[in-house]
């Protein structure tokens, strides 16, 4: 008998982020991300009858092998005996696609391990489908990349555990509830200042947290963010959403900019179209914001009632220098999980 799992979960952006892990993949402050939309992993897992030709697990991206994503997938399944079991009857093969090119500023591995973490899961438990799974796949996809735990649920979701947020953990993270009408269609622009891969890994970026001089007053402050949005999310207040995701964005990149090897990951194009968000708020008093990933890359954060406005002000104040733009917007989370018994 062979098993077949096809699963498509999207990326998300951190409005407050995660920056500093420890011991097994766990965060040092709580994180509150957007899940997108457009953005996503498609992953489809064949569970075939193991024999002596087939490797134990294969990964094809786009129909190409990939030996090195390939060998981490294998460390990940191996590690996990809820999932390592599968190796004992069947050879694993994953065919994935992204939705979006690579080194855009949008985390492909959030979106890859969400997808490869509930694919394994419906494999080894396909009778299971209800909101313990979610979480079970949560914390699964955390092992494999921190930021993956948050793209199960939508439009946002909130990981790391607060005392003020019954059910948060730092294990797993869940979904962030009673949504302001204001909030829940927003969009993301993600202007593309440079598309070279990242100069410094996000896990380097992590462990450079230990030891940094700023690290106890940075996850203090993430957290007090984190509670302050998830208010924000309730009372749809757009300054307030405005101050706390540029202040992450830019403590984010202050964080790495002041860490022992420290280095810099912004271009003067990046500052530049910052430069011009805060001028175009003060001309028009419109809730355009921005946020940075571990890169050079800028998010523009908006409404929905907004975007005639904002896609003026990407034409004529933004891509002069030709830059490409991705259209995305706040989403639901896991989009496919789908489980077939017995397939050829
Ligand atoms: C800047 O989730 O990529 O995007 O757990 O090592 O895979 P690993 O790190 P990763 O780190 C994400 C960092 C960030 C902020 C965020 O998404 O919260």
């Amino acid at each position: 008998m062979s098993i077949k799992v096809t699963a498509k979960y999207p990326s998300n952006i951190a409005l407050v982020k995660y920056w500093g892990k420890y011991g097994n993949q766990l965060p040092c402050n709580a994180s509150l991300s957007m899940t997108l939309t457009h953005a996503h992993t498609e992953v489809v897992l064949e569970c075939l009858p193991r024999t002596q030709d087939e490797a134990a697990l294969s990964y094809y991206f786009d129909g190409n092998l990939n030996p090195a994503f390939g060998d981490r997938v294998m460390r990940y399944v191996k590690a996990r005996p809820e999932f390592s079991r599968l190796l004992d009857n069947f050879s694993l093969r994953f065919s994935s696609h992204n939705s979006f090119p690579h080194s855009t500023g949008i985390a492909s591995s959030a979106s890859a391990f969400a997808a490869i973490a509930a694919a394994l899961f419906k494999a080894a438990n396909p009778a299971l489908s209800d909101d313990s799974a979610l979480k079970e796949m949560s914390r699964l996809a955390r092992l494999g990349s921190g930021s993956a735990c948050r793209s199960f649920y939508g439009p946002y979701s909130q990981w790391g555990q607060l005392d003020e947020i019954a059910g948060s953990s730092n294990e797993f993270a869940i979904p962030v509830i009673e949504i302001h009408d204001n909030f829940k269609s927003m969009k993301d622009a993600i202007i593309i200042v440079e598309s070279e891969p990242k100069e410094v890994s996000s896990s380097k970026g992590h462990s450079l947290m230990e030891g940094h001089p700023y690290a106890e007053a940075r996850f203090k402050d993430a957290n007090k963010h984190c509670l302050e949005m998830v208010s924000t999310l309730r009372n749809g207040d757009f300054s307030s959403f405005i101050s706390i995701t540029e202040r992450e964005a830019l403590s984010l990149h202050a964080m790495m900019m002041t860490s022992s090897d420290y280095y810099m990951l912004i271009r003067p194009q990046t500052v530049q179209i910052i430069k011009n968000i805060f001028h175009f708020r003060k001309d028009t008093r419109l809730p355009l914001c921005f946020t940075l990933d571990a890169g050079p890359n800028v998010h523009l954060l908006y409404p929905e009632h907004i975007e005639p406005q904002v896609k003026e002000f990407i034409n004529e104040m933004v891509i002069k220098d030709s830059n490409s733009v991705i259209f995305d917007q706040s989403g639901t989370g896991g989009l496919t999980l789908n489980y077939v018994n017995g397939a050829a």
